[in-house]
């Protein structure tokens, strides 16, 4: 079916926003860089790339009748905090289960940005210690259980609205939006630069732009620092979203890019490019990065650049997809 034909659950402003960015562009001295906003694409606590995912995963939680959505993430996930306001905003209850998926020793870790957001907009957060892992998870089946014998209606969402059949739509649209802003723009994008962890982002935009004429390199950069898993999700999302949308022919293996050596050794804790990549965009262009997945994939578009592999004649599209609330966790790092 075209994607046009699966019901959504409007939770974002309309198009997200498209802008140049010029000082930064001018600074690496090579190819144009743009930016395409997911963290301003909603008035639901302060947005991101899981608003746009959730409009599919909404819609269908109310077409099946359930009163509860219950996901899992880490104790800052920003996907837990979008799952939080969609619900809020659909009249439905959440439950979250945030894990300690980052070893980081900030007292107040548990108490601000994202997870204080989820508290302020009414979800059940329920802290476990368990570490990182993007499939499955014991206490999120217990968390659905728990619904149920309370009689509720539960609506498992997995780890960053991923592995869920319908986890790809988002940024299959994305990928369209893309196109009809290119249109209203005069230019084209011929690379597009994405933080990959769960990958049904990177996942739907491969599947959208599998769809168009024109061929571009979608560039995921890796913020698991387990990128075998990481891939192979992205690999088995991507497909499963370009036949749900009907594209009519296999995706190529080179179509699904995922690039390492920005992760660092360990996911949610930033390394020194990090952190460089995040004062960088800050103090050039006062956009703002934060240090688990947005810093991690500007210092590989920095790097992709600056070394040419991105080349001086390219037009980039950066995907900024949010995730500032969680810099209140670590602000030992700015010190
Ligand atoms: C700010 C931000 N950027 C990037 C990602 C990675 O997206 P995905 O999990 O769909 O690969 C996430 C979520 O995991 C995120 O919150």
């Amino acid at each position: 079916m075209p994607l046009d034909g699966f019901p959504r659950y409007p939770l974002m402003f309309g198009p997200s926003p498209v802008h140049p960015l010029d000082r930064l562009s001018d600074h690496l001295g090579g190819a144009r860089v743009w930016a395409k906003r997911e963290d301003c694409n909603s008035g639901l606590a302060f947005g991101g790339n899981k608003t746009r995912k959730l409009e599919y995963l909404v819609a269908d939680a109310l077409a099946r009748g359930a009163d509860t959505l219950v996901t899992i993430g880490g104790v800052q996930s920003n996907h837990t905090r979008q799952v939080a306001a969609a619900a809020a905003k659909a009249g439905l209850k959440a439950v979250l289960v945030q894990e300690s998926w980052v070893d980081w020793p900030d007292p107040v870790n548990d108490k601000v940005g994202n997870i204080l957001l989820s508290r302020i907009m009414g979800a059940d957060v329920r802290l476990v210690r368990a570490g990182f892992g993007i499939g499955f998870k014991e206490s999120w089946q217990q968390a659905l259980d728990d619904v149920r014998s309370a009689g509720g209606t539960p609506y498992p969402i997995p780890a960053g609205a991923s592995d869920h059949p319908l986890g790809g739509l988002g940024f299959a649209g994305w990928a369209e939006e893309v196109r009809r802003q290119e249109e209203e723009l005069g230019v084209f994008f011929d690379t597009i630069v994405v933080c990959s962890v769960t990958g049904s982002t990177q996942a739907g935009m491969i599947a959208g732009f599998a769809g168009q004429d024109r061929p571009r390199r979608v560039l995921g950069i890796d913020a698991s620092a387990e990128p075998a898993e990481t891939r192979a999700q992205i690999e088995k999302i991507a497909r499963g979203t370009a036949e749900l949308i009907g594209l009519g022919r296999d995706l190529r293996d080179d179509e699904i890019t995922l690039l390492e050596g920005w992760a660092g050794d360990l996911y949610g804790v930033p390394v020194p490019s990090t952190v460089d990549a995040i004062r960088l965009t800050g103090r050039l262009e006062g956009v703002i990065l934060d240090p688990v997945y947005e810093g991690k994939s500007m210092a590989g578009l920095v790097d992709l650049v600056r070394s040419g592999e991105i080349p001086r004649d390219s037009t980039v599209l950066y995907a900024h997809l949010g995730g500032q609330p969680a810099l209140n966790a670590y602000s030992g790092v700015f010190r």
